[in-house]
Order: structure tokens, then sequence, then C-alpha cells
């Protein structure tokens, strides 16, 4: 099932979300239907609350669904590494049209459960691991605007104000 992508300021995206303690059917539905919202969005990642599901759940695929082996299911993720700095435009499915430089480690380690609730640590670098400090950061209410200056992030809200207000949003 395709799920709408829930859109700032809804208040699920600034709520930390709950942790994962039920690991079974329902659970591996709801990634399967993550997975296939992210693709219907062209997203590379997507995170539960992103669904309105106040969840520690976040389904990655830097490939796009071009390659099974890419495909990353993390429940209460954590990361245990960091290294090194990048700099580049981020965007977010529930900020559609928004671009902005974002600066964020290289290269990261995380350590997560995956949909059967077995713990296992993945590392990525660049673009995967922007998209795993991106969608840990929804886990924890943390949207990538937090990360702009005041100035770029009003002048962001402000447009979607107005957006909302012409019924655009
Ligand atoms: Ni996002």
């Amino acid at each position: 099932m395709i799920y709408p992508i829930v859109k700032f300021p809804d208040p699920v995206l600034t709520t930390p979300a709950a942790a994962v303690t039920e690991f079974g059917p329902e659970l591996r539905r709801l990634v399967d239907d993550m997975f296939e919202s992210m693709y219907a969005a062209s997203g590379v990642g997507l995170a539960a609350p992103q669904i309105g599901r106040s969840l520690r759940l976040t389904v990655i695929d830097c490939s796009v669904g071009e390659d099974p082996a890419q495909k990353l299911v993390l429940a209460n993720p954590e990361i245990i590494r960091r290294e090194g700095k990048q700099t580049g435009e981020e965007g977010c499915l529930s900020l559609p049209g928004f671009r902005a430089d974002v600066t964020r480690a290289l290269g990261v380690s995380v350590r997560a459960q995956d949909a059967e609730g077995n713990w296992f640590e993945s590392s990525g670098e660049e673009l995967l691991a922007r998209a795993m400090q991106h969608e840990i950061d929804h886990l924890n209410g943390v949207l990538f605007i937090t990360h702009l200056s005041t100035l770029k992030r009003d002048l962001i809200k402000r447009k979607i104000r107005k957006l909302q207000k012409d019924g655009e949003w």
C-alpha cells in the first residue's frame, strides 16, 4: 500500500518517535509499504513518521529500487561512528520543492535492528551516510531545515506558509 507522505509542519515530524518493540508480520507489512511509498515518491529514504507512524523505523535505498542489495531497514538505529565532513544539497519528501546545502559526517556506522528484530551494524559513506543521518534525524523529530541558518530556515517556512495560504501545499 502506498501511503501519502506527511508534510511539514505536521507535528508528527517534529516529535521524537517511539521505539519499535513488536517484530512480526505487521512490522514486515509496514516495512514493505514504506519501501513502496518511498519508491512511488522517488525518494532514497523514508522514516515512519513521514507516513504518520511515530516509530523509530526507517528504510533506505540509494539505488531507488534498481539494486535490491542496497535495501536497508533500520529499526531503533543509533549512530555509533561518525567520520569526516561533507557538504551537499539535501531535500526531504516532507518538504517537497525545497533543497539546501547541509553539512554532515562523511561516513557513519549505525547499529540497528532489522525487520525480524536482529541487531546488526552497517556503515555508509557519502550519499548513504547522508541518508542514514537524515533518516535517523527524522526519528528524533529533526528535519534538515533544522541544520540551516535561522535566516534560510525562516525563508523556507515563510514560503511554505504562503503556499499553504494559496492552497498549494
Ligand atoms: Ni526527510
